[in-house]
C-alpha cells in the first residue's frame, strides 16, 4: 500500500508559489496553484541547484532553475528547456484538509 507522509500546511505554501520539504530523506518542492499542489525533485538534475530558488510560472505549470535556466514541468518533471537533459523525480500528492501529503514517485 503506498505510504504518504504530511509533510506541510497548505497555507504555508504561497498561492500561488512553491516550498521546499524534505521528504523520506530527499529535497522535493511543492508547487501550488489554487487548491492544487504538485511535487518535484528539488535539485536540478543538471548541476546543484534548488529549483524552489527558482522562478516559477504558475500559468505554465514551469519552474525556472536559478542557475543555468532550464525549464521543468512540475506535473511530469519533464525537461522543456535544456542544458538539463534528466527529468525531476514527480511524486503523488494528496490534500486532506489543511494537511499536504506527498506519496510514491510517479515516475521512477
Ligand atoms: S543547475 Fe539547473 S540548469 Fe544548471
Amino acid at each position: 500500500m503506498a505510504t504518504f507522509e504530511t509533510v506541510a500546511k497548505l497555507d504555508e505554501i504561497p498561492d500561488p508559489g512553491c516550498k521546499q520539504v524534505v521528504v523520506r530523506g530527499d529535497l522535493v518542492g511543492l508547487y501550488r496553484v489554487g487548491e492544487d499542489v504538485y511535487a518535484m525533485g528539488d535539485v536540478c538534475t543538471h548541476e546543484e541547484a534548488y529549483l524552489t530558488e527558482g522562478d516559477f510560472e504558475p500559468d505554465e505549470l514551469e519552474v525556472e532553475c536559478p542557475l543555468h535556466g532550464s525549464c521543468f514541468n512540475i506535473v511530469d518533471g519533464s525537461v522543456r528547456i535544456l542544458p538539463a537533459t534528466q527529468p525531476e523525480p514527480t511524486y503523488e500528492v494528496k490534500i486532506e484538509g489543511d494537511l499536504v501529503l506527498v506519496g510514491p514517485r510517479r515516475n521512477d
